[in-house]
């Protein structure tokens, strides 16, 4: 069954940032990127780092504050070393500036 979320305002992202935030205990980075809202885990799959603490670069990759490594902010998917194992990404949603996204 879909579950969606209410997990923040729109405005409360800026452009090319992210935004951390805890969905029912879960550690969720969200970003936006030219106007869309992209969420994945927000916990790197290397080590104890979060996402919402690094740096947007080639405007469609999060990369890690500890060691660099990159993942593609759109599927999650790891994109460059040390990072091997993909985050997971969730499909977002926005209403009335609202953003949702579904985890369940
Ligand atoms: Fe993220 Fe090592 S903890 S790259």
């Amino acid at each position: 069954t879909e579950k969606w979320i209410r997990v923040a305002d729109y405005a409360d992202i800026t452009e090319d940032d992210t935004l951390g935030v805890d969905v029912d205990e879960l550690p969720i980075c969200l970003y936006k990127l030219n106007g869309a809202i992209y969420a994945t885990a927000n916990k790197c799959t290397h080590g104890d780092a979060d996402l919402s603490d690094g740096l947007i670069q080639d405007g469609c990759e999060i990369e890690c504050p500890l060691h660099e490594g990159r993942f593609d902010i759109r599927s999650g998917k790891a994109v460059s070393a040390p990072c091997t194992e993909h985050l997971k990404s969730y499909p977002t949603r926005m209403e009335d500036g609202v953003i949702y996204i579904q985890v369940g």
